[in-house]
């Protein structure tokens, strides 16, 4: 039987792209509110200035390429055939290092929804040339396609990964901070029902007291070693 290795990635797998990650000591939110700018109220209060926010971050990540540490998740899903991704990043940068199987908790930043028709598109412009954008149907305020707090995960999405997370031998938590929920849930669920549970990130976090394996390195580096690891003790079938 080939192993259920499941990863969950948070915002410290793309620092090393340089994209800021929410909490610690660059992190976005000690400069930024998130009540002002990441919940369904700031947006219908003051879409203009949330539409700013999300446009200076898209044009961060559209300058950002992907690194070391998307680029071993992308060969461990070549290389084992029962791989799986969740991210709670919005930035698409698992997809363009080559991930495929790829659950998105949090939405993706290059999504758009309409708040009045619903209709949605992916938008890959940066900067956008008309803020707040509007929907090209019906004329309606776009929304970002992220979640925001307050607001309800995909269903499809969150019933797949807890899925997962049950069926897991090798649960992979990489680069969060583990404070978010429902996503901080999975480790728990996944060490329940027997995943040996691996964390790679340089500090401390909630799930660090239930990790199997901990290892305190920056993604890249972390994961070089649990690439090894995994193939050491599942083999390698040569494809990676
Ligand atoms: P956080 O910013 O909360 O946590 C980032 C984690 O990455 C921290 O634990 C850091 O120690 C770690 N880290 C930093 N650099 C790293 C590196 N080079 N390699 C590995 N780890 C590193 O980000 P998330 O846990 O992803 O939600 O945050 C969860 C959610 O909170 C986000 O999805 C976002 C945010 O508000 C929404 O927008 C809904």
């Amino acid at each position: 039987m080939e192993p259920k290795i499941v990863a969950l990635t948070g915002a410290g797998i793309s620092a090393e792209s340089g994209i800021p990650t929410f909490r610690g000591k660059d992190g976005l939110w000690k400069r930024f509110k998130p009540e002002e700018l990441a919940t369904p109220e700031a947006f219908f209060r003051n879409p203009k200035l949330v539409w700013e926010w999300y446009d200076y971050r898209r044009q961060l990540i559209a300058k950002a390429e992907p690194n070391e540490g998307h680029r071993i998740l992308a060969r461990m899903e070549r290389e084992f055939p029962n791989f799986y991704l969740i991210t709670q990043n919005v930035d698409g940068l698992h997809q363009r290092a080559g991930s495929r199987k790829v659950i998105e908790l949090h939405g993706n930043i290059w999504k758009v929804r309409c708040t009045e028709c619903g209709k949605e598109d992916y938008d890959y412009r940066v900067p956008l040339p008309e803020i707040p954008p509007r929907c090209d149907a019906c004329g309606g305020l776009l929304r970002p396609g992220v979640v925001w707090f307050g607001e309800s995960l995909p269903p499809d999405a969150l019933m797949k990964a807890e899925k997962l997370a049950r069926d897991a031998d090798v649960f992979l938590v990489v680069g969060t901070s583990g404070v978010v929920y429902p996503a901080a849930e999975l480790p728990y669920i996944a060490k329940e029902f027997g995943a040996t549970v691996i964390e790679v990130n340089p500090e401390q976090t909630p799930i660090s007291r239930i990790a199997d394996i901990r290892v305190p390195k920056k993604a890249s580096e972390g994961l070089r070693e649990v690439y090894e690891f995994l193939r050491e003790r599942y083999g390698s079938s040569g494809q990676g």
